[in-house]
């Protein structure tokens, strides 16, 4: 994982999926029991569980810490809840509401993400298997802090764009610095990778994105320690502005679906590695043709300097484990 993330020779892809420790798992919802979402993000024994849980129930070859994208925004001074996903109580709209953020150093705000990392990486280090960490991009973050939650088309973030322009920009450098220091702070726990989740940036035109998104990834990407860690930067829905992300700074760049891998390999292969791109929804197929995809997608990543097998987007709840496992497997058999 480490040596085709930096373009270095490796004998087959490796393989992980994006949301791996999650609700398709009767193993995940047994430890889920009882808790919320943000207590079982906060108890370091069932969050340390779950993260292990894929690599001997699915075959997975990395582990990506259990948490959420929002775990560090709470100490900001923000009140949010899960109702299965994120909803802000007091929506971000005021220049106000923004002046009152404050960026805590990660380490005492949120104490546990260091010590699931901690303890993970101990788990970890006889096995050879890599750890990453993660982190949500400033425009992802900003989506939900300022539409107050999940949404089809984020109107009221689109408001604040073509509106207060500069109080949007305030909020994104807000949440640049925060995302610098919280990754690093993953970094020195022991996070080996760290990945930049930028799902709905896709949702801007190119040059909307060459805007309000390319320059935080940019800064981010030059700020971390990635002598120590490699970044790996996803954009879902993002086929249009695939330049852009070739162009971060990231060491990989984790593609969905819509884009045509050999394509990528051949335009962006020589500068970056690639990561994905397989539909989660084509882990309902049978096995073989799960296995026919899987070499598609490892001939094209061929092509690019390095390839790490995963999904465009993550495991959704009705991912079917045997799916899951005829992926890894296909991995593991090239
Ligand atoms: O296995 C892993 O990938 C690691 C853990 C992880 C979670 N969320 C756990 C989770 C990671 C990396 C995330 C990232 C995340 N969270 C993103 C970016 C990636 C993406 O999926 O686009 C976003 C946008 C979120 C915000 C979020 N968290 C939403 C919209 C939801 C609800 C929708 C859903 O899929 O349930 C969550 C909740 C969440 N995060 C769950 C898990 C396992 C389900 C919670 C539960 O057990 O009820």
């Amino acid at each position: 994982m480490l040596r085709a993330c930096r373009g270095e020779p490796v004998d087959r892809p490796p393989v992980w999926l994006m949301r791996q420790a999650g609700r398709y798992l009767p193993e995940y919802r047994r430890v889920r029991e009882g808790v919320s979402f943000l207590e079982m993000c906060r108890d370091v024994d069932r969050a340390v569980e779950v993260s292990l849980q894929p690599i001997d129930l699915v075959g997975s070859e990395a582990v990506i810490m259990f948490s959420d994208i929002f775990t560090p925004i709470p100490p900001l001074g923000v009140e949010l809840d899960f109702a299965p996903g994120p909803v802000v109580a007091d929506p971000i709209r005021t220049a106000a509401q923004v002046a009152q953020l404050r960026v805590p150093d990660p380490r005492e705000s949120v104490p546990f993400v260091f010590e699931i990392l901690r303890r993970l990486r101990g788990e970890l280090v006889d096995r050879q298997i890599p750890l990453l960490g993660f982190a949500g991009a400033p425009f992802t973050l900003a989506a939900y802090l300022v539409e107050g939650g999940g949404s089809r088309d984020f109107a009221q973030l689109k408001r604040m764009m073509h509106r207060e322009p500069d109080l949007l920009r305030a909020l994104l450098e807000i949440l640049a610095e925060m995302t610098v220091g919280y990754l690093n702070a993953q970094i020195e726990a022991g996070a080996q990778v760290v990945q930049l989740f930028d799902t709905w940036a896709g949702l801007l035109s190119p040059a909307e994105y060459g805007e309000w998104v390319q320059p935080f990834h940019v800064a981010i990407a030059r700020q971390l320690d990635r002598a120590a860690a490699p970044l790996i930067l996803y954009v879902n829905n993002g086929a249009h502005i695939v330049d852009f992300m070739a162009d971060s700074g990231a060491d990989v760049i984790s593609l969905d679906w819509r884009v045509e891998l050999s394509d990528a390999a051949q335009r962006y292969g020589d500068r970056v590695s690639l990561q994905g791109n397989l539909d989660p929804c084509e882990l309902q197929a049978p096995p073989e043709r799960i296995a026919q995809r899987v070499a598609e997608l490892a001939r094209a990543g061929r092509l690019a300097r390095g390839h790490i097998l995963n999904l465009g987007h993550g495991c959704l709840p009705s991912t079917p484990v045997e799916g899951v496992r005829a992926f890894t497997a296909a991995a593991r058999a090239l």
